[in-house]
């Protein structure tokens, strides 16, 4: 079997393209969607995912503001921080780059944030919308998921889908989506994780795995069934000799399955791309919003 690469580009290149659109007719009212990307610590791998989230937006002629605060910031510091930008008319997003140090308790954080500019989608009232089928923001990766396999007609309703993994951030949400009877959804979904005694059992007879565990190139040829369509979230840093010192592998050990798997993505460039497309999206949706209850406002 000639397993096909799903590249991310292309699907986040369309959505892009009917961005533009929205994007031009906010500006011009005056509204330029911006995102306040708050940035704490010095992790290498976030500063990245931080600077590639601004040049996005900045590219598309929309507005990024970074929050860079010292590793040893308060809590108290940060909430003040939030409460400053939840009443900011010009901020329409608001984003908190995972992982946080270790002192900071990431729940009270995340849920200070108003699920009006929650475009990461993480606050509980948009979690809660979401599982009851009725989203506004839905998290960013796992939407990204969901618009590659809508681009590249991969058939989901009545699929047996696997998610490895369990996160807030990729493996619950997912969960969500590919349950539920969205445009893309309707499929019979098992979430294995940690405590899943043989992963393999369940990989095997996937129609559909979502690999999102966090661990490099653990899915393997021999763990999935032939035709099987992976969508590989991993993106984790390998040391090697190279001159950076390191390389980006999946979650996926993606030699193996070629001439097995019906479709993979690839790590880097397949879901990577799609996460600051949502973004993005998810922003220019909050704008709008704003500008709905600005004109509700002034005609009142
Ligand atoms: N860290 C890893 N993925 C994400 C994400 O989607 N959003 C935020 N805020 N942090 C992350």
């Amino acid at each position: 079997m000639n397993t096909v690469l799903l590249k991310g580009k292309p699907v986040s290149e369309n959505i892009y393209n009917n961005l533009i659109n929205r994007i031009n007719s906010l500006k011009s009212v005056g509204i330029t969607p911006q995102l306040a990307a708050i940035l704490i610590g010095d992790d290498p791998a976030s500063q990245v995912y931080v600077r590639n989230k601004s040049r996005a937006f900045e590219k598309l002629n929309c507005k990024s503001q970074v929050f860079k605060l010292g590793v040893e910031s308060s809590e108290s510091a940060i909430l003040d921080l939030i409460n400053n930008l939840n009443s900011d008319d010009n901020i329409h997003g608001i984003l908190v780059q995972l992982p946080l140090p270790k002192h900071l308790n990431s729940k009270t954080i995340l849920h200070s944030v108003s699920p009006n500019k929650d475009v990461d989608g993480f606050h509980p009232s948009n979690l809660g919308l979401l599982l009851e089928g009725n989203p506004f923001f839905i998290p960013c990766t796992p939407q990204g998921v969901i618009e590659i396999l809508k681009y590249y007609n991969i058939e989901v309703s009545g699929m047996h889908a696997v998610i490895v993994g369990r996160s807030n951030i990729v493996g619950k949400p997912m969960f969500a989506l590919l349950a539920q009877k969205f445009e893309i959804g309707n499929a019979t979904v098992t979430i294995c994780h940690t405590g899943t005694k043989d992963l393999e059992a369940y990989t095997i007879q996937a129609d559909i795995i979502i690999a999102a565990a966090g661990v490099p190139e653990m899915i393997k040829g021999n763990m999935i069934k032939k035709g099987v369509n992976i969508v590989d979230v991993g993106i984790n840093r390998l040391d090697d000799n190279s001159e950076k010192g390191y390389k980006i592998v999946g979650d996926v050990d993606t030699d193996s399955v070629m001439g097995i798997a019906k479709s993979v993505t690839p790590v880097p460039g397949g879901v990577g791309p799609m996460t600051i497309t949502m973004l993005l999206k998810n922003t220019v949706k909050s704008a709008e919003k704003f500008r709905q209850l600005t004109i509700a406002r002034l005609n009142n």
